[in-house]
């Protein structure tokens, strides 16, 4: 069964240049290589839904330029439905990333057309109401993202909101949210709790379920009433971590609409940001649904 998924959030064009340290502040360093590369979470999570086997269809808003263009063929490339992605007169959201040696990353994002997003379009509702989740982020205004929310709610839709950029929530957001999606330090910063499982406990207050995504150390999920469960994460060397955690919310979106356990979702999600950090670029790491599931089944003798 291939479900559907809402996706209400941003798009960016990612300007890369890959270095071998970030420079300090009044440091000037020499980069190896610079890329442009389709990105914002929204999107993100968008292509990695699409690529996992999902039905998807993208609720946002480009920039009358170059970059605009490129990121709808982006998207569109991916099988994602961009009806719900309007041209709006300015520019893109842009994205200037610092990728190191180790991976790691540096972000600064100016929302450009993003920031346009303050409420639901004609057809938008539509479109939630259609889907069987609806994927939100924090990369568009806060009043826009509620709207998606509280329509999806409307619907009996599911909700998924990765709280990212991490920023203070309204709590009308959370009430109007399924499952929560931080990684440790957005859990932390929601909580005031380093420890993750104590973050999840504080979260399931709020939320009815969580996942805390660890880096290397796997996510651990949580629901109300039931043992929490850690899902280890595959060993693999990162060259860089850009949009993993978006390739990580988009499979396991794809994976739970077509009613797979969370337990197993998990896994498979797993998987699909293990693959997704082995190359460099947000969407362009992002593998398919074949990649998935052979790198999934390799690492089920080991569950
Ligand atoms: O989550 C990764 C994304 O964050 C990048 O693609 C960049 O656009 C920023 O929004």
């Amino acid at each position: 069964m291939t479900g559907a998924i809402a996706v209400l959030g941003s798009a960016n064009m990612d300007l890369v240049a890959f270095v071998a340290k970030a420079p300090a502040r009044g440091e000037t360093v020499p980069g190896r290589e610079f890329r442009t590369v389709p990105g914002g979470k929204g999107a993100n999570q968008a292509i990695a839904a699409a690529r996992a086997g999902a039905r998807v269809s993208m609720i946002g808003a480009v920039g009358e330029d170059a970059f605009g263009m490129a990121l709808r063929h982006a998207l569109t490339e991916s099988g994602v439905d961009t009806g719900g992605l309007r041209t709006v007169p300015g520019a893109s959201g842009t994205a200037h990333i610092t990728v190191d040696d180790e991976g790691g990353n540096s972000i600064v994002v100016i929302p450009g057309a993003n920031g346009t997003v303050t409420a639901l379009a004609p057809g938008d509702e539509e479109r939630i109401a259609a889907a069987d989740a609806l994927l939100l982020q924090l990369e568009l205004p806060i009043p826009g993202v509620l709207a998606g929310a509280q329509a999806a709610r409307r619907h009996g839709v599911r909700t998924v909101l990765t709280p990212a950029p991490a920023r203070p929530l309204p709590a009308e957001l959370l009430e109007a949210t399924d499952l929560l999606v931080p990684n440790e330090h957005e859990a932390a910063a929601l909580t005031g709790r380093t420890d993750p499982y104590e973050a999840a406990r504080e979260l399931l207050r709020r939320v009815p379920e969580t996942v805390v995504t660890l880096g290397e150390a796997g996510s651990l999920y949580a629901r109300r009433g039931a043992d929490p469960l850690l899902v280890p994460a595959l060993r693999v060397r990162a060259v860089d971590t850009t949009g993993a955690g978006d390739t990580f919310v988009g499979a396991l979106a794809a994976a739970a609409v077509e009613g797979r356990p969370m337990a197993e979702a998990l896994a498979w999600a797993s998987a699909a940001s293990a693959l997704s950090v082995q190359r460099p670029g947000a969407s362009a790491s992002m593998p398919d649904r074949d990649e998935i599931d052979s790198l999934y089944d390799e690492g089920k003798p080991h569950r």
